[in-house]
């Protein structure tokens, strides 16, 4: 039997280790080990000559690579896509490489900053680039939607968000700041009575045309710029607004929630798609590591479920209820008071 401090010295090597898994995964990304074995190409000289990788090196990140439950096979049979690898392959349905690819590269390299942005609560985004992400996002024609399309990996929840709340009174609904557009698709999929508008800055919109027109009538939604610092479009039966608190401190909180406020009827509903940090030693290790995440990246937050609440009631809205979602992510139903 190993003793305690036998079990403890594993696991701090255990946690030192951990960003070594997502660097591997990250070079497998990067060569598109993923794509040449999805394509057949799944022997050592194979890969070598397609991504110009060295055979010594490409054997020792593919044998780790099974090890982690990414691919299965060995150096002498040649090597498969388990179902964690297909998720990898670009262009596969709900592909995660381009998720891969930006934790790997940019916010990588915020996480790099990881102390300055604890000690200064700036964020490690701009330790590193010297500018926000938002910055970099609106200033960089490729970065946006290349951000969106990561995003889009994480989207688990949306389908199940969409059956979360019940529809059937509304006509109207509305996401604020909706990104790729792609929440409002799964909800109109859903409810075939609604139609629906995406708001969002001018440079997001092709993005939300393009999702929205594959799956939804064209009659059944528009696109709308705007800031939501500003003023949001009134008259919508149902706000959603996924993943945006997370970005923004509390008074900017604030101030879109109370614009999202007055916007409202006072029969409307506001749902929240967030990850609602846990304090106590039952805590899920995912809203934690997303909450330090998201001081890397936006400089933003996860909040306790009281934090959401009082940032809703300093806006002029009350917390009606919480449904749990994957993904460790919640639904937050909020009601004019
Ligand atoms: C983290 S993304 C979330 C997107 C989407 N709601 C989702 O869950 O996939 C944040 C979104 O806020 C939008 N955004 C940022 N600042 C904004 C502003 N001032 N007004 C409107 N939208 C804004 C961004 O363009 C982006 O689409």
């Amino acid at each position: 039997m190993p003793g305690s401090e036998t079990t403890a010295a594993r696991r701090v090597v255990d946690l030192i280790t951990g960003t070594w898994r997502a660097r591997a995964l990250y070079a497998a990304v990067s060569l598109s080990l993923p794509d040449h074995i999805a394509a057949g190409h799944g022997t050592v000289p194979a890969l070598s000559e397609r991504t110009g990788a060295g055979e010594d090196g490409l054997v020792r990140l593919l044998r780790l690579l099974v090890a982690l439950g990414v691919i299965t096979g060995d150096e002498e049979e040649g090597y498969g896509l388990t179902e964690v690898g297909a998720l990898l392959v670009a262009d596969g349905e709900r592909s995660m490489r381009d998720m891969v690819l930006l934790y790997g590269e940019e916010f990588h390299r915020a996480w790099g900053a990881v102390v300055p942005a604890v000690r200064t609560g700036t964020s490690g985004f701009e330790h590193a680039f010297g500018m926000s992400l938002h910055t970099y996002l609106r200033d960089d024609p490729e970065a946006g939607p290349r951000f969106l399309r990561a995003m889009n990996a994480g989207n688990v929840f949306f389908p199940e968000a969409a059956l979360a709340f019940d529809f059937t009174g509304a006509h109207t609904v509305i996401d604020v700041a909706g990104g790729s557009g792609l929440l409002l698709s799964a909800v109109l999929q859903a409810h075939p009575h609604l139609s629906g508008t995406v708001f969002d800055l001018p440079h997001m919109l092709p993005v939300a045309e393009r999702h929205l027109s594959a799956v939804v009538d064209v009659h059944r939604y528009e696109t709308v710029a705007g800031d939501v610092f500003d003023k949001v479009p009134a008259g919508n039966d149902v706000y959603l607004l996924s993943r945006v608190l997370q970005d923004w401190d509390d008074e900017r909180c604030v101030t879109l929630l109370a614009n999202i406020r007055e916007a409202m009827a006072d029969g409307g509903r506001l749902l929240v798609l967030e990850r609602v940090v846990v304090t106590d030693d039952t805590a899920p290790l995912l809203p934690l590591l997303w909450d330090l995440h998201l001081l890397m990246a936006a400089g933003g937050r996860e909040r306790t479920l009281d934090g959401y609440r009082s940032l809703l009631h300093a806006a002029g809205l009350r917390l009606e209820s919480v449904h749990s979602l994957a993904l460790e992510t919640s639904l937050l139903v909020a009601a004019p008071m």
